[in-house]
């Protein structure tokens, strides 16, 4: 196990890079009253760290949308299968994700979290894969790295729901994400 996984950012890279991301939140947001919002799964051990990075006072909240079965490419359709429980009337908030691939599931979370009356709405995303863009609208404001069009796990983010507990950020081999793994 784990030796189909190749390393692309390591667990130092990340703990700098979040620390950075929480600072610059933090100071964009002092006394702004944010409502940072976790998209599950993916975000949420990105959420953990970066929100102990964070000087200014925050509150949380979850929310998570399916836009894939277990596979590798987005079906375009996004449902939310979550909903936050805090209200965002006259709210600033943070849309907190793993990673903006097609750029449907923010759009989709950016556009509903307004129409419900967010007075303003912001993506931090820890990776974006920009050259795999199709719908505007999810342009984050905070990127932690931008990569290539690699199909990565670790640190949240899962293939068929593996791999999420890697401490990294890892590429899957071409084999595993074809289903031809161990197992
Ligand atoms: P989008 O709606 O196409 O932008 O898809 C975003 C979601 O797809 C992310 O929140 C992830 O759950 C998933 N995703 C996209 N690319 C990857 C990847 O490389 N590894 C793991 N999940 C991914
Ligand atoms: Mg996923």
């Amino acid at each position: 196990m784990g030796n189909n996984i190749e390393v692309l950012i390591s667990e130092e890279r990340l703990a700098a890079r979040v620390k950075e991301l929480g600072r610059q939140l933090s100071a964009d947001y002092a006394g702004k009253d944010p409502l940072f919002v976790c998209v599950l799964k993916g975000a949420c051990i990105f959420f953990a760290d970066l929100i102990r990075a964070m000087t200014c006072s925050v509150q949380f909240d979850f929310i998570q949308a399916a836009s894939y079965g277990n596979g590798t490419s987005s079906s375009g359709e996004v449902r939310i299968v979550k909903d936050t429980q805090a209200s965002v009337v006259g709210r600033n908030v943070v849309l907190i994700e793993d990673i903006v691939d097609s750029g449907r599931t923010l759009a989709r979370l950016s556009r509903l979290l307004y129409e419900r009356g967010a007075k303003s709405v912001k993506i931090c995303a820890l990776l974006d894969k920009p050259s795999r863009r199709v719908e505007g609208g999810a342009e984050a404001e905070y990127v932690g790295f931008a990569i290539d069009d690699l199909f990565v796990v670790g640190y949240g983010l899962d293939f068929a729901e593996r791999h999420r507990e890697l401490p990294y950020v890892g590429v899957l081999s071409p084999e595993e994400a074809r289903g031809e793994g161990n197992e």
